[in-house]
């Protein structure tokens, strides 16, 4: 689990569902899913961003996430859609399984919260993936991507990620701090520094060192072929542009050709 108090997670669940609103993804996924009824996993679902159009658009789709807040906004944003989620953490739970499309979207890759190695826990979930989906399936990656990360990551300046007031009345501002990014390990290093002024006038403050790995794109593509995908699409952008120095998305659809268990 992250490693924020909680009155800080229920601020970033509000702060990620009121301002993380973009669809893109979500449109140019369901392109690639085709019209026909899919069964879908998304892994780290979180609000629902993903999965609920998904869902409206006529497949049936599971959700997991380990974060109770982001989970609890799902209900009130459905009607009568297919859908259901649950909470687990994707790294040391079980994922169901006899899907056509696993989605592993919205940068999961590199936002995977754990307590393992970072580029263990990144081949896992490659791996987790596989397993879950039926012979034929897909998996779907979507993630920032880009040929210089030493230019994205080596920012040492402070940047302001979010700030406003959430539904409980709490005020709060999270800020990225030291960001930096070492070539050998593609390892980004900062801090995430959070301040509140709680409804009751109480002061909140927290500095969360974090670290994530980087993958590169020939990892990605060793883990899925390892897991035994080939790789039907991968694109730099929602416009199908091949990836390029001038894209910044790592987008693939890549298909599960045998039994892996
Ligand atoms: C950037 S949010 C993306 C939410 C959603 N997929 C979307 O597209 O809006 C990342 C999510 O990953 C979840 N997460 C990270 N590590 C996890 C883990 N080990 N198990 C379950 N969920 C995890 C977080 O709780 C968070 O909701």
């Amino acid at each position: 689990m992250y490693n924020e108090k909680a009155i800080i997670s229920q601020w970033i669940a509000d702060m990620y569902d009121w301002n993380e609103t973009y669809t893109d993804d979500v449109e140019f996924a369901l392109s690639l899913m085709g019209e026909n009824p899919k069964r879908v996993l998304e892994i780290a679902c979180g609000s629902g961003r993903f999965m609920i159009p998904v869902a409206k658009a006529g497949h049936h789709v599971i959700g997991l996430d380990f974060d109770e807040f982001m989970l609890d906004k799902i209900a009130a944003k459905i009607s009568n859609e297919k859908i259901e989620w649950y909470k687990a953490d994707v790294i040391h739970e079980e994922w169901d399984t006899g899907f056509d499309v696993v989605v592993l979207g919205a940068n999961f890759l590199y936002n995977i919260v754990s307590d393992l190695d970072y580029e263990q826990a990144q081949e896992l979930v490659i791996q987790k993936a596989a397993n879950a989906l039926n012979v034929g399936g897909y998996v779907f990656i979507d993630c920032g991507y880009t040929q210089s990360p030493e230019k994205w990551f080596n920012h040492p300046e402070p940047n302001v990620v979010w700030e406003g007031i959430d539904s409980h009345g709490n005020f709060g501002k999270m800020t990225l701090l030291d960001s930096s990014y070492d070539e050998k390990s593609r390892m980004n290093k900062f801090v995430r520094r959070f301040e509140m002024v709680l409804k009751d006038g109480s002061n909140v403050e927290q500095e969360i060192p974090s670290e994530k790995h980087f993958a590169s794109l020939e990892q990605i593509h060793h883990w899925l072929l390892k897991a035994g995908f080939v790789i039907e699409k991968e694109y730099g952008d929602y416009h199908c542009n091949p990836i390029s120095e001038s894209t910044s998305r790592a987008i693939i659809w890549a298909r599960k050709m045998k039994e892996t268990e």
